[in-house]
């Protein structure tokens, strides 16, 4: 089980990175699905013929397929296998209970075949982000308990006394997912695949929206600052640009993120102060997210000739401009005058991928490829050429596919509000799809691109693993700060 890749029992601690291995690959894995059925309900939006009437390939249930397995089996092993990886060389400890490890892994392997079993049958909650039924909703809470126990008793079996900023962020990710998905997902079971959520009308919207937010702020955002925090300054060669500043940027995220879900929720049932509670707090958030991404950012200061020649490099600091870009448009876009323009139209779905496909997918590749050659004992990844090929398709994909979203977002905003001197509608909404087509079209294209450059990167990832050419001594590990 204990392998030392890392460090050897005579110059430090022996870390456990079988996990680490395992939900690294499974990443790259599950990305390549999930991206793959991306592109196929893509595809359907432009041509819905493309379901061939057939149940399980319709568009509503490959849709949330589509989302749990890029937020929940991609990202989510991506976070695990690199929280992992991080908490063992900051802590200089191995992972706690090695085998509750384990089981997080098989575990949460078995999550994600029961959601590409149950979804496309079309047993769901109902509930976005959380449409799985009760019973895999109960192994979820057990994988997530036992990855709190792994990680928290690495923590408390820490050889160094200061706790790197990193964790700060991968734990409270830890805690609040365990904390929403627990909540969100109450529900009375009526039979093994049917159950009613535990809330009725507007207080189960507004869960829903508390839960969907901070699945946002906690899942597509805390834990991947964590990545942020441990390997820009690994690639670069440089510690973080302010310490002090990333210890406010965490309090200031984790505080704000919370109350900014009712800007999911605008002109609903929801009390109007509800609304604007939450539309506050979006644009408070504004600032911690720009704090932040500064903070990586200038982490280069005196070092950004490396981005001429680093590919990974350049992978982890593109993600954060898009993260930048996202989380200044999600406060614009939760101002309320704002949102009576966007909400409904494809502008939310561009808002979604530049954090998605940019923030959230560039920092796992680029960590992933920082991490796998290391964690195999190699000297690089097989292939440096195909690191920047695969930046460079998922650079143009991204922006194909945000420029499109937007484009056709506005323009249906503004189709749909558009009224005729005697108050009739100017434009049916039949015209407003076919207005949108050409941009599907483009959207397509971007999908396409980012997809190829993810299967670029399981080929690479193949050959290192198979061939790569091993390292002649233990790679040195003294990182942090
Ligand atoms: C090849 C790459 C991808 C393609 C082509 C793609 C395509 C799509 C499409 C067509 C939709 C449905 C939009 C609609 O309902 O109008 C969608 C939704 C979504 N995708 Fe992707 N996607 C890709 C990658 C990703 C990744 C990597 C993530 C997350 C890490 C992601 C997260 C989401 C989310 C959260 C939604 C729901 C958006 C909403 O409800 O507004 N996607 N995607
Ligand atoms: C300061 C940070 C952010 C704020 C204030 C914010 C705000 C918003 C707003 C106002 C919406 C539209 C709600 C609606 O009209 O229904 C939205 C949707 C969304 N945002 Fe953000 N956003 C932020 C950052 C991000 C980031 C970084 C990501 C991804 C990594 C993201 C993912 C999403 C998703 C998935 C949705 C669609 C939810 C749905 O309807 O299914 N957001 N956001």
């Amino acid at each position: 089980m204990l392998r030392a890749n890392a460090m050897t029992p005579a110059n430090g601690p022996v870390y456990c990175d079988k996990p680490v291995r395992q939900f690294a690959l499974a990443a790259v894995l599950w990305g390549v699905v999930g991206m793959l059925v991306g592109v196929f309900i893509a595809a359907q939006l432009a041509w819905p013929e493309l379901g061939y009437g057939i149940p399980w390939l319709s568009y509503g249930r490959l849709r949330p397929l589509h989302t749990n397995a890029v937020i929940f089996a991609f990202g989510g092993c991506a976070l695990f296998a690199t929280s992992y990886h991080v908490v063992q060389r900051t802590c200089q400890a191995p992972l706690f209970a090695p085998w509750l490890a384990s089981f997080t892994f098989w575990g949460w392997q078995i999550v994600i075949v029961a959601a590409a079993i149950s979804l496309p049958l079309g047993y769901t909650s109902g509930k976005e982000y959380a449409e799985l039924e009760w019973p895999i909703d109960v192994l979820i809470a057990l994988v997530w308990v036992s990855y709190a126990i792994v990680f928290f008793g690495t923590i408390g079996m820490r050889k160094v006394r200061h706790i790197y900023v990193a964790n700060w962020f991968f734990g409270g990710f830890i805690l609040a997912v365990a904390l929403l998905h627990i909540v969100n997902s109450a529900a009375m079971p009526a039979t093994f695949w049917k159950s009613y959520s535990a809330y009725a009308g507007v207080q189960d919207a507004m869960v829903q929206w508390w839960y969907g937010h901070n699945a946002v702020g906690f899942f597509l955002t805390a834990g991947f600052l964590g990545m942020m925090y441990y390997y820009i300054p690994k690639q670069v060669g440089r510690p973080v640009y302010s310490y002090r500043l990333s210890i406010v940027h965490f309090w200031a995220l984790i505080f704000t993120y919370m109350w900014a879900g009712p800007h999911h929720l605008h002109y609903t049932a929801l009390p109007d102060w509800v609304q604007s509670t939450g539309m506050v707090f979006s644009l408070i958030l504004l600032a911690p997210s720009w704090g932040g991404m500064i903070n990586g950012i200038m982490t280069l200061s005196g070092a950004w000739h490396k981005l001429r020649s680093d590919p990974i490099l350049r992978f982890l600091i593109v993600s954060l401009s898009f993260y930048g870009m996202s989380t200044f448009e999600g406060p614009m876009m939760s101002i309320k005058t704002v949102n009576a323009l966007s909400h409904y139209t494809d502008w939310t779905v561009g808002h979604v991928h530049a954090g998605a496909l940019g923030w959230v997918g560039l920092i796992s590749m680029g960590s992933l490829y920082y991490l796998i050659p290391r964690m195999y004992g190699r000297e690089q990844m097989y292939s440096v050429k195909a690191i920047e090929v695969h930046f460079w398709m998922s650079t143009i994909g991204i922006v194909l596919y945000i420029a499109a979203m937007w484009i056709a977002g506005v323009m249906q905003g503004l189709m749909w509000r558009s009224i005729n001197p005697d108050g009739t509608l100017t434009y049916t909404f039949v015209e407003s799809v076919k207005a949108t087509w050409p941009f599907y079209a483009v959207r397509l294209l971007g999908g396409l691109l980012y997809l190829a450059g993810m299967v670029l990167m399981a080929w690479n990832v193949v050959k290192t693993v198979m061939v790569g050419r091993a390292l002649p001594a233990p790679i040195p590990t003294a990182v942090h700060a």
